[in-house]
């Protein structure tokens, strides 16, 4: 049995657009899962600069799990992001100091926590990820979505602000892919049944 090799960081010959994602990260508040890969147009090292207002002192993080597929121009917006919103005024007074360095004295920026990404999530070209959303396992998001609410196990979402457009399989299905989480099994046992992975019979999985 050969298996590709998930710390390899470009898996595809003579091709640096596509990497195993987890090799290539080196912010510690990013955590990624074996296999998920990143496509770039240009160049991979666009995913962490597609990680925005990211900053260590804010200290949320980007989970991201296994077999998650991820296309050029995803960005995902962190909580650093976010100003005030029900204050009379939005403006980061404080920032700028002088005489307004007290303005956020007691106060604190909202923030809505982790963005967490499920396994085998694909996500199309150019999508936007808000602060703190969850997306389930299985989900699709569609090419230019802005995904603003968490996102269902094995849903497949799209728009601004996205929306359900179907679910993949029936809820019995969805209940059973859950308990399987294929993903985790040992890698050879995915390995032995990447044909029926790829097939539509829940049921032939071994
Ligand atoms: C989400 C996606 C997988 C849906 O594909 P599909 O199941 O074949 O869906 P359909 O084309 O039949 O469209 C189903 C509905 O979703 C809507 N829809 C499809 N893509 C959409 C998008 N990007 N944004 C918003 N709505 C979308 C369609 O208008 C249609 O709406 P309706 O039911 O009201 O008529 C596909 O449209 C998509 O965005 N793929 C991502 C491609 C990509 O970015 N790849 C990057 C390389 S990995």
């Amino acid at each position: 049995m050969t298996i590709p090799d998930k710390n390899t960081l470009f898996p595809l010959e003579n091709y640096d657009r596509l990497c195993f994602l987890k090799n290539i990260i080196k912010n510690p508040n990013i955590v990624v899962g074996d296999y998920t890969y990143y496509d770039d147009f240009e160049d991979v090292a666009n995913f962490e600069k597609n990680v925005k207002y990211h900053f260590d002192f804010v200290g949320d993080q980007l989970i991201i799990g296994k077999f998650c597929m991820i296309a050029s121009g995803v960005t995902f917006i962190m909580n650093g992001a976010n100003h005030l919103s029900k204050s009379i005024s939005a403006y980061p007074f404080a920032i700028f100091g002088k005489d307004w360095q007290h303005a956020m004295d007691g106060k604190t920026y909202p923030t809505k926590g982790n963005t967490v990404i499920g396994n085998d999530v694909w996500i199309g070209f150019n999508a936007t990820i808000m602060p703190g959303i969850n997306i389930g396992d299985g989900a699709i998001i569609a090419s230019n979505a802005t995904v603003t609410k968490d996102v269902p196990p094995y849903a497949v979402v799209g728009g601004n602000p996205a929306k359900v457009i179907r679910k993949r399989f029936s809820d019995v299905d969805i209940t059973k892919l859950l308990e399987l989480k294929w993903w985790n099994w040992p890698i050879e046992k995915i390995t032995a049944n990447v044909q029926h992975l790829t097939g539509e019979h829940l049921d032939s999985l071994k």
